[in-house]
């Protein structure tokens, strides 16, 4: 399959250095794993402070430890102008959320990390970003917790109605 026909993820968190880059890979791996190559996946922040720069230190060992690698990634904005870049947004907290729908995403492509645990009181990805190590461990385990789940309801949605089928 080319790149211009994958269906295009983007996991949205603040900074774009700590949670969504650690969502992008442990999704990414669950994915391949699943063999599920029709998807385009990347991670950004609704925050410019760390534009250009790599992954947290934390997330980066966290993900190594893991057996993942994000010694690549580098951080992107989401912004009102390439917003339409992606078919589906699935942001880390209600935050995260307010801001896409702020910039002009549509409801409907928006997705919770972890809606799937409780979709009537949806829980955050909490930011760990001022907290202690534990909780790069807590936010890795709230993903790889979701990601078969959020890969289940994308392979639905795609059944259904996805015209890049
Ligand atoms: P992230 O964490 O949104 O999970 O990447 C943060 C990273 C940086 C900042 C806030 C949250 N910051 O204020 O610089």
């Amino acid at each position: 399959m080319s790149e211009k026909q994958k269906i295009r993820l983007l996991f949205v968190c603040l900074g774009n250095i700590c949670r969504s880059p650690l969502a992008e890979i442990v999704v990414k791996d669950v994915a391949t794993r699943r063999g599920l190559h029709h998807y385009h996946i990347e991670s950004a922040g609704t925050g410019d402070w760390h534009v250009g720069g790599p992954a947290d230190p934390r997330s980066a060992s966290k993900a190594k430890e893991k057996g993942l690698d994000l010694s690549r990634h580098r951080a992107q904005q989401i912004t009102a102008h390439n917003c339409h870049k992606w078919d589906w947004l699935i942001a880390m907290d209600a935050d995260n959320r307010r801001n896409l729908l702020l910039m002009g995403v549509p409801e409907s492509r928006i997705l919770m990390m972890r809606q799937f645990e409780n979709p009537v009181n949806i829980p955050d990805v909490p930011d760990p970003y001022y907290g202690g190590a534990h909780g790069f461990e807590d936010a890795y385990l709230m993903l790889v917790g979701n990601a078969e789940a959020l890969l289940d309801h994308l392979e639905s949605q795609r059944e259904d109605s996805n015209p890049r089928r």
